[in-house]
């Protein structure tokens, strides 16, 4: 006999219907613990390619793998029960035709558990979006600044600051809604088009450095928790962990040191921990 959960997950629909009403509350995540702790309290959990830079210290998302992506949403998946987990399609996987995309978020949504995946792009997606979408797979948008692309675009710029700039980035907001996204992140545009999109499309957009205008927000976790070496100006801190991380080796390596560290007991049971 199966034991059932009795927290339902956050559907599709739930986050679809969000659009003018509650706002959607998304962190990342990116392994089972620290999932756990904040499945609570968010709506979507994102499995983010920014684990590239977060988890294993790369430059930039370029480098990261199927593999990677899969191994840290299972985990997630694993750690959560109530938001819906979100995995990232990283750089190479879905970009050369519907079917390649196909064929990789298939592995993603087997393989971890995942509810959808996200991709970056907007207008020249909007074909894979339609293609994943009617065949089963709910897809996030990504449009704005994309990480992936930032070659291309030569650094992380806010898009959007001049109006001659808003048509195209309209125009991808919109294509990528018509064609079945769920959600729109929209990371790095200016206030006025972040606004204006929001009032455009109909489902959700989800703000990173977008201002306050959009129908939720979403940060890196190591950002907000004061974990990451370097973070966006925009990102407010919401805890200092990094600092709490390095005096709690200090305090460690000094009782290690001056022999006064707790002798283990002689069972090794677990304690719990909140
Ligand atoms: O990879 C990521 O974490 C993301 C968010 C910043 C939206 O795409």
């Amino acid at each position: 006999m199966s034991v059932q959960s009795k927290i339902k997950r956050i559907t599709v629909p739930d986050i679809r219907a969000r659009k003018g009403n509650e706002p959607v509350v998304c962190l990342t995540g990116y392994h089972a613990h620290t999932a756990r702790y904040i499945d609570p309290y968010v709506d979507v959990i994102l499995v983010g390619d920014s684990l590239g830079m977060v988890m294993y210290g790369m430059e930039t998302t370029l480098g990261v793998t199927l593999d990677m992506m899969i191994a840290h949403g299972s985990a997630v998946v694993r750690g959560t029960e109530r938001a819906l987990v979100v995995v990232d399609m990283p750089f190479g996987s879905y970009e050369e035709s519907p079917e390649v995309a196909f064929r990789n978020a298939v592995r993603v949504i087997k393989e971890t558990g995942c509810t959808a995946v996200k991709l970056e792009g907007g207008k020249r997606l909007a074909p894979t979006i339609r293609y994943l979408n009617e065949r089963g797979i709910p897809v996030m948008a990504h449009i704005g600044l994309t990480p992936q692309s930032i070659q291309v675009m030569g650094g992380f710029k806010t898009q959007g600051r001049v109006e001659e700039e808003w048509a195209a980035i309209e125009e991808d907001a919109r294509a990528v809604a018509e064609a079945g996204a769920f959600a729109v992140v929209l990371e790095g545009i200016a206030e006025p088009l972040a606004a204006k999109i929001t009032g455009q499309i109909d489902v959700p957009t989800i703000g990173i450095g977008a201002s306050a205008a959009c129908d939720g927000q979403i940060l890196v976790l190591e950002d907000m928790l004061g974990l990451s070496p370097r973070a966006p100006k925009f990102v407010k801190e919401f805890a200092t962990l990094g600092a709490q991380i390095a005096g709690a080796a200090e305090a460690y390596a000094r009782e290690v040191r001056a022999r006064t560290f707790p002798a283990a007991e002689h069972t090794y049971g677990m304690k719990k921990v909140k």
